[in-house]
């Protein structure tokens, strides 16, 4: 039993929180990925009518191979709900979320949603954030958006794919790294760095989930509600 089983069997879980004629959010990587599936395998059984949005064109390729009704965030002005993964939890359920470089998207829906699922791994639950928050920057803004980040003492690093290439999301921005060491203010956090000129998106997400599944190593999982 491992962390991934624990993922397929919370993503089954999950499902009894769909219910027909909703909208439902489809967040970016691994753990969405399991619900996408799980999601799909249900509708069909089920016949139920649900129309989803992706957040990224890594999870809408999940979804169409599913065949699940998709639409885009512009189409609508609130979503029933979203289920998706995160890079960090705090104690307070704030997230770090753009591991993947989804994070503006995956704001959007999170923002607009009634309600909000986040599924991770053990992990990924900490006391305070420790890790880099990812930065969706304005190409334009590169030298000067990381020079504001160094001032209020965080340690930008471009996104490098593997050959050397920068990352550029699918809105055609790139993503700075930025250290921060722990993070003790979160909300605080954010609001400096979404001030400063060329910033896109923070991946900070201080919506707090309403629903969390933490998936652990023996394969079963705990809901924290
Ligand atoms: C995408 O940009 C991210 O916010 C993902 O939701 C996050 O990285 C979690 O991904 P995993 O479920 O693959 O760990």
């Amino acid at each position: 039993m491992s962390y991934d089983d624990a993922i397929k069997a919370l993503s089954k879980d999950a499902l009894k929180l769909v219910k027909n004629n909703q909208i439902v959010g489809l967040g970016s990587g691994r753990a969405a990925t399991a619900l996408v599936k799980s999601l799909s395998s249900y509708v069909s059984k089920k016949k139920i009518n649900i129309k989803c949005i992706p957040t990224s064109a890594q999870i809408k390729m999940v979804a169409e191979k599913g065949k699940l009704h998709l639409i885009e965030a512009d189409q609508i002005n609130k979503i029933d709900i979203v289920f998706d993964g995160a890079d960090q939890i705090d104690k307070q359920k704030n997230l770090i979320k753009g591991g993947g470089g989804a994070l503006l998207r995956e704001n959007i829906l999170i923002s607009a949603a009634k309600k909000v699922v986040i599924m991770a791994d053990s992990s990924k639950f900490v006391t305070n954030f420790n890790r880099t928050v990812p930065v969706e920057v304005h190409p334009l803004a590169r030298n000067t958006a990381s020079k504001d980040i160094t001032k209020i003492n965080g340690k930008p690093k471009i996104r490098i794919l593997d050959r050397g290439y920068p990352l550029i999301t699918e809105n055609g921005n790139i993503i700075l790294d930025c250290d921060f060491g722990t993070i003790k203010n979160p909300k605080l956090l954010r609001e400096k760095i979404i001030g400063i000129a060329g910033v896109m998106e923070v991946g900070i997400f201080t919506r707090k989930p309403d629903i969390i599944y933490k998936a652990k190593s023996n394969g079963k999982f705990d809901i924290i509600k």
